[in-house]
């Protein structure tokens, strides 16, 4: 069994995270643009990475950060997901949420998810937003288990596809039910990376 961590980012990180948005969005944010949510206190970067056990990371064969070939089935890369949310007012906005494409599909973005949503209510926020492409089935999918609901669209609102934005939205952060919503879909999720051999180390920090 591989474990997980889901951690603050920090700068030491920086071209790692760089590295994944190319992989996952094909470059959405710059190095200075990572480092300045690192340093805001409005802001919650999570990077998800499988934990070293005796100074390694966990099953990685060769040295992770010169072997960055994709393809091999045993690549590791230093980060397997990130997440972002800024707190502005009573609401946290998540601005992003990605997993590295080798490692989709194995429960990864609902842990990040959930970790985000964690940090929310931690912060004292109320509600929770997003914008997601109207094509990206498989986050929409995503947010709406966890709670999100469509508040509305932004017609044509991302310049390279002209298509819609939908703006996802949930509320109730401070209720008892949504800890207790938290607390079932961290069993839910703890069951699901099991089934793909990884287990969540949680960290008392997120
Ligand atoms: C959206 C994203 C973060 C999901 O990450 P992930 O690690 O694959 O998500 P999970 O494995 O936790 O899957 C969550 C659920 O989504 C569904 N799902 C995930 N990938 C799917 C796929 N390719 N096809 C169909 N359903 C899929 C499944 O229902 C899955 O739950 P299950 O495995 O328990 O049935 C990931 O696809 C990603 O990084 N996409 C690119 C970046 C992006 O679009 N981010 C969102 C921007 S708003």
């Amino acid at each position: 069994m591989k474990t997980l961590e889901i951690i603050p980012a920090t700068s030491e990180f920086l071209p790692d995270l760089v590295n994944l948005d190319q992989c996952c969005f094909g470059g959405l944010w710059t190095a200075d643009g990572y480092q300045r949510e690192i340093t805001s206190p409005n802001s919650d970067l999570l990077i998800l990475r499988a934990k070293k056990v005796g100074g390694r990371p966990s099953e990685v064969a060769g040295d992770q950060r010169t072997e960055r070939v994709v393809g091999r089935s045993d690549y590791l890369p230093p980060l397997l997901g990130l997440a972002c949310l800024w707190s502005i007012l009573e609401e946290a906005h998540i601005t992003l949420l990605a997993v590295h494409p080798h490692y989709q599909q194995q429960g990864l973005g609902q842990a990040l998810l959930h970790a985000l949503l964690q940090s929310a209510h931690k912060r004292d926020l109320e509600r929770a937003t997003l914008e997601v492409r109207s094509s990206n089935q498989v986050a929409i999918a995503l947010y709406q288990r966890f709670g999100f609901q469509e508040a509305g669209r932004r017609r044509k609102y991302y310049p390279d596809t002209q298509e819609d934005a939908l703006i996802l939205w949930q509320g109730h952060l401070q209720d008892p039910e949504f800890l207790q919503k938290l607390d079932h879909w961290q069993h839910q999720i703890i069951k699901r990376l099991r089934r793909s051999d990884w287990t969540l180390s949680i960290s008392p920090t997120v």
